[in-house]
């Protein structure tokens, strides 16, 4: 599994999967949830309506619509409590049940977001080292995707990345 960090808008990539962060109703919000919706249209909502909802840590699959990639993996990270209300291990989760849809989807490539360090407030220093801890656990575990890629949204989070991926 070859890791990497970008500083892009998730919504304008054309690869197999994209994740979305989202809130637990699915029924989109602000941030990547919201560019998400705004970019793939309509029929986004109505797939995720059918959808009933997603818990913290887990995770449930779409088609992308007018996105330019193929699918969006929707999963909705923990918002922080200060620490002490197991945030860790829920990100972990999400990290991980994304990884294994994209194996069961035989995906070769999946592109993250910084799950919960925007509206949710997860500090992105041990948000980033949760990631790439939890994507290099399940390169042990599972044959792919080949590539996972870490796209940042601003200069702060590329940095945090790039230090932690050298
Ligand atoms: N492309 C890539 N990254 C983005 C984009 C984008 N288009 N838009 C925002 N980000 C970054 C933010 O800068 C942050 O680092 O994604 C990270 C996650 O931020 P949020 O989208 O706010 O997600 P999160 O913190 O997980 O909060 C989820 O916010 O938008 C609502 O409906 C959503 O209730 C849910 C909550």
């Amino acid at each position: 599994m070859y890791m990497q960090a970008i500083q892009d808008d998730i919504t304008t990539l054309h690869v197999d999967a994209v994740v979305n962060a989202a809130n637990s109703s699915l029924l989109g919000g602000g941030g990547v949830d919201d560019a998400s919706h705004r970019a793939a249209g309509p029929d986004l909502l109505e797939a995720c309506r059918s959808l009933g909802g997603c818990p913290t840590g887990e995770a449930r699959i779409t088609r992308a619509y007018h996105l330019p990639c193929q699918w969006i993996i929707h999963t909705v990270g923990p918002v922080w409590q200060g620490g002490k209300d197991n945030e860790a291990e829920l990100l972990a989760s999400c990290y991980r049940n994304r990884l294994k849809l994209a194996v069961r989807q035989h995906m070769t490539s999946i592109d993250f977001p910084a799950i919960s360090t925007g509206v949710y407030g997860y500090p992105a220093e041990p948000a980033a080292a949760i990631a790439i801890a939890t994507c290099r656990a399940c390169q042990q575990q599972y044959a792919g995707p080949d590539r996972v890629c870490f796209v940042c949204f601003d200069a702060r989070s590329m940095m945090i990345y790039q230090s932690l991926l050298t």
